[in-house]
């Protein structure tokens, strides 16, 4: 869908809805709708009066203007409390309204901010009506071939706005689309089947982001990774016929020489456990089990088309956990790039197996900070429920960033304790480390192993096991891939930057 930002009065607007705002607890209207309220015979004061529409967060009714508009349809929306209005509020409203348009099967309409009361934050606000109308309305059909012309798209959301608003917005609406494109990207990647997301596909795709400016691709492959000893991701690719891919994305926008932020991603294109295998049911699920690997591509690409003055490198060491006749067996011992011995406990541990190594090449880059996103825990899952990331690591500040980062983006981050103790639970009899210690502390555990394989670097660790895959619609987050953290991260960098 495109969104184009317009001069001018939104009652003047050809479209087939003008979206109105209006909040439950404010009584009198403003100038905008009760000029819509008088040139329709007072249509809107009618539904008001009625008690049928009260503002409440997210309600969507419409009503038709019989020509007494140019639009046919005012479509309102609600927003709650204005005391209590905050961006995920203004999110999930214009989600819900441009799917109901949506589904009424409306190719375009056109809105305003008149209704916005944080005037000092007039671009989180906008940005927040862009991320809420686009990533709301994402849909996934290219395998439907049957009843097609049932699948309904919106074409264009006008902004009309005052021309002392106007640079401001179309400013902010192309960096929103920037960052929601790479959210369909990531999306797009998660949502493919496994059949059609293997490691050399996603590695086409890292190819193809490397061509824009400053982005440069290398892909390691398995000659390439035994050379090298990346023994633990060798280890778990041993299983599948599809050969393993070490992606590497650099993106140089910033000055030459200084350190890289390096983003690492699980990319387990699917995970069926291996020899330690899943049950049956919902591991169709597992192909997602990719989706930190799509969001450092992601917001590798955001980076690149926002232009952000700074340096990059993300590595997404991708690969399929299968089993069979020469696949990784429980009990097996791996010597890790690292040099660090892994005794393989549990082949379904493998998200932690193929970071070890990439965290360790990591090292390479110097970076300024470290940041590996993965799905890689149930127990996280268990921990902190299904919508929300468990963020674990050593660095203080950075911690404190993403957290900060978060409160805009609406993503859910939770820190879980990385103590030294937990250390004791991975330490294997024979070899240095094992790659499973049982359930309890299962997310803790994992990231406990993964920091024996960064190195002294800052690090974060964001396991999104649950939050990567949506069970239900969530207003913005349709059911199914959310890309979570690619909007937290650009942010995150973006603040970095600033400071
Ligand atoms: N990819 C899974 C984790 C996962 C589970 C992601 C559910 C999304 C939804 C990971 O590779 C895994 O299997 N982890 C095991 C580790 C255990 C064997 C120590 C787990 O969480 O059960
Ligand atoms: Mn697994
Ligand atoms: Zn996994």
């Amino acid at each position: 869908m495109h969104i184009t930002v317009k001069k001018g009065n939104l009652l003047d607007t050809k479209t087939q809805a003008i979206i109105l705002a209006f909040y439950e607890d404010e009584k009198t209207f403003s100038k905008l709708v009760s000029s819509a309220d008088q040139k329709t015979g007072g249509l809107l004061g009618d539904i008001i009066k009625s008690g049928d529409f009260k503002a409440k967060p997210s309600q969507v009714s419409v009503i038709y203007t019989r020509g007494l508009l140019l639009a046919n349809r005012i479509a309102l929306v609600g927003l709650g409390r204005k005391s209590e209005l905050n961006l995920e509020k203004i999110r999930n409203a214009f989600a819900k309204v441009m799917q109901h348009l949506r589904d009424l099967n409306i190719k375009d309409a056109a809105t305003s901010f008149d209704w916005n009361p944080m005037p000092d934050q007039k671009e989180k606000v906008i940005a927040a009506v862009a991320e809420g109308a686009i990533l709301g309305l994402y849909q996934y059909t290219p395998y439907k071939t049957v009843g097609r012309d049932e699948i309904h798209e919106m074409r264009l959301l006008e902004i009309v706005a005052d021309t002392k608003d106007y640079s401001v917005l179309q400013d902010e609406i192309k960096k929103t689309k920037i960052i929601t494109d790479a959210v369909y990207f990531a999306r797009n990647l998660i949502s493919a089947p496994a059949n059609e997301m293997t490691p050399s596909i996603m590695a086409t795709h890292a190819e193809k982001i490397a061509k824009r400016k400053n982005v440069s691709c290398r892909l390691l492959d398995k000659g390439k990774l035994k050379a090298l000893g990346m023994n633990a991701l060798l280890g778990v690719a041993s299983g599948s016929n599809q050969p393993p891919k070490f992606i590497i994305l650099e993106y140089t926008g910033g000055q030459r020489g200084v350190a890289p932020i390096a983003l690492v991603g699980k990319g387990l294109t699917f995970d069926s456990g291996g020899i330690s295998i899943k049950p049956a049911e919902k591991m169709d699920e597992m192909k997602t089990d990719m989706s930190g690997g799509a969001a450092v591509m992601a917001v590798i690409m955001a980076a690149a088309d926002l232009k952000l003055p700074i340096n990059i490198v993300g590595l997404v060491p991708a690969t399929e956990n299968m089993s069979g006749g020469s696949a990784l067996k429980p009990g097996d011992i791996l010597k890790s790039y690292s040099g660090k011995t892994i005794e393989v406990l549990n082949t379904d541990a493998e998200g932690r197996l193929i970071l070890a190594d990439a965290l360790s090449y990591a090292s390479k880059y110097k970076p300024a900070a470290i940041i590996d996103i993965a799905t890689l825990t149930g127990a996280c899952i268990v921990a902190l429920g299904e919508d929300v990331i468990g963020m674990l690591g050593t660095d203080e500040q950075m911690k404190k960033e993403i957290n900060q980062a978060a409160q805009i983006t609406g993503e859910l981050v939770w820190e879980l304790p990385l103590w030294e103790s937990y250390s004791e639970l991975i330490k294997s009899d024979i070899a240095d480390y094992k790659n499973s210690s049982g359930r309890s502390g299962g997310a803790i555990t994992a990231a406990a192993f993964l920091s024996k394989f960064v190195g002294n670097y800052p690090w974060v660790h964001l396991d999104i096991a649950g939050p990567a895959w949506a069970k239900k619609d969530k207003t913005y987050i349709p059911k199914g891939a959310s890309g979570v953290t690619v909007r937290l991260l650009v942010e995150y960098l973006q603040q970095r930057i600033k400071e």
